[in-house]
């Protein structure tokens, strides 16, 4: 533990905490034991690092200004500049990307950036589906994207994979301006070269939204898309185990000449400021530098692969005992279960999933009846379950626990659901024992006094 002003400053700070405000201070104790207790098999979430979620807690963040290092409008930069330039280093050098702008605050913003900056109202945009694992910023209509351009929507094969001649198909019908690939729940490699083929066929800019598969693809797992699309773009929180916040990536098309004249990557920069975003949050700027530094380990490779082959052993687990696994498995860290089949929704199979400390998320399907609050499937993933150190071997033990509950589990009316007590305290107390020997790694871990103490006064 570093004696600096940082750590001194940590320390006062959560003592003042805990004296001046009980009540936040539980609820954020709560929170911490409850991610150390409960089997995160969420495939948009990572745990950060200690050392990430410090960077978020300093001081860095006081600061206000605006515009990008060495072109400030504040002054009192000289540090922040040096965070910032850090954390573009890394994100290059992570990404073997030409250039990189750190400041969107998610990834939702980095894809805003992108269409507000490439297209004018109105325009095309060809993206997945939301039920057939699109995200919302892709042109679904429940989001600007959506309703702002002019949305297309391409889906998948019979297979649950992607289409792409009917991708190409729908691009040479419509002459979309932009086409999105990448996805919220696609469990398979994303081929991003045939999808630049299309664009290219279509006079189409190409965005590669990589925000679940940003590990998989630092680290070599999964093809690149960031010479290959015009941009990339990636949310820093789900597979670079980082802040919650965004990265904006060009490859070889940095310097290419826009209809405006300009080039992509100084179009790109003035759409993040002082177009849609003003000051940075330089404490999470800070945040990603951190992060990203891990990304060049070979701690971190070895998770990454270890994230995929754990996923696909779950996934032949789970397919064994007799889920419909959709995509037919997976090559990446997530696995999408069709709990419909079995008379469930996927709402009904979370919530008695997380009554037993196994949490995983409720996933719209292709072809799904439901709407987005209910669901057809569930999305698993196996990106906490890699770093708390779990392997192969403990995947059928992760897949006895899903499928016991799947298998007990009764509707009960809409959303609610009847699970056996005998069941739901068995597989509790195997999470439980689960969580123990896999403990979240550097992290430190509750003491058994305290998570008692805080048992009684959420009872009280
Ligand atoms: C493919 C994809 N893009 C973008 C986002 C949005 O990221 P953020 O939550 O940072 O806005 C998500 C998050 O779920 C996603 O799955």
């Amino acid at each position: 533990m570093g004696t600096g002003i940082l750590a001194r400053t940590a320390a006062h700070g959560v003592g003042l905490l805990a004296e001046r405000d009980a009540e936040l201070h539980g609820l954020l104790e709560r929170e911490q034991i409850r991610q150390h207790e409960t089997l995160a098999m969420v495939a948009a979430a990572s745990t950060a690092d200690p050392s990430v979620l410090a960077c978020e807690a300093t001081a860095t963040g006081n600061v206000t200004t605006e515009g990008y290092p060495g072109a400030r409008y504040h002054a009192g930069c000289e540090l922040v500049d040096e965070v910032e330039r850090l954390a573009v280093r890394r994100a290059k050098e992570a990404f073997g990307a030409r250039h990189a702008n750190v400041q969107p605050h998610s990834g939702s913003t980095a894809n805003q950036v992108v269409l507000c900056s490439l297209l004018r109202p109105g325009d095309t945009v060809l993206g997945m589906d939301l039920k057939a694992g699109g995200h919302l910023t892709h042109g679904a209509s429940a989001s600007m994207s959506g309703r702002f351009f002019t949305p297309v929507r391409y889906g998948l094969d019979a297979d649950g994979l992607i289409d792409y001649p009917a991708v190409a198909e729908l691009a040479r019908a419509h002459r979309p301006r932009l086409i999105f690939c990448g996805a919220s729940s696609y469990p398979r490699t994303i081929d991003f070269r045939r999808f630049r083929e299309i664009a290219d066929e279509v006079g189409a800019y190409l965005v590669a939204d990589i925000s679940h598969i940003a590990g998989l693809v630092a680290a070599g797992v999964h093809p690149s898309p960031v010479d290959v699309a015009h941009v990339t773009t990636t949310s820093t929180y789900k597979q670079l185990y980082g802040p919650r916040g965004g990265l904006i990536l060009l490859g070889r098309d940095a310097e290419l000449r826009l209809p405006s004249g300009r080039t992509l990557r100084a179009t790109l920069e003035d759409a993040v400021f002082p177009y849609l975003q003003g000051t940075p949050r330089l404490n999470t700027v800070a945040a990603k530098a951190r992060a990203l530094a891990e990304v060049a380990t070979p701690a971190f490779r070895e998770r990454a692969g270890r994230i995929v082959t754990t996923a696909r052993a779950l996934a032949a687990e789970l397919d064994r005992l007799g889920h419909h696994v959709l995509a037919g498995g997976t090559d990446t860290h997530m696995v999408l279960l069709d709990v419909g089949r079995r008379g469930l929704t996927g709402v009904i199979a979370e919530q008695a999933l997380e009554s037993c400390g196994v949490i995983v998320n409720k996933n719209s399907i292709p072809g799904d009846p439901h709407g987005p609050r209910v669901t057809s499937g569930v999305r698993l993933g196996t990106n906490v379950l890699a770093l708390r150190g779990m392997g192969v071997a403990e995947m059928a033990e992760c897949a006895a626990l899903v499928d016991a509950v799947l298998r007990a589990v009764r509707p009960d009316g809409d959303r609610n659901h009847d699970l056996d007590p005998v069941v739901r305290a068995e597989v509790a107390a195997r999470a439980a024992d689960l969580c123990r020997r896999f403990p979240l790694p550097d992290h430190p871990l509750p003491r058994p006094a305290l998570v008692e103490a805080d048992r009684t006064a959420a009872a009280v």
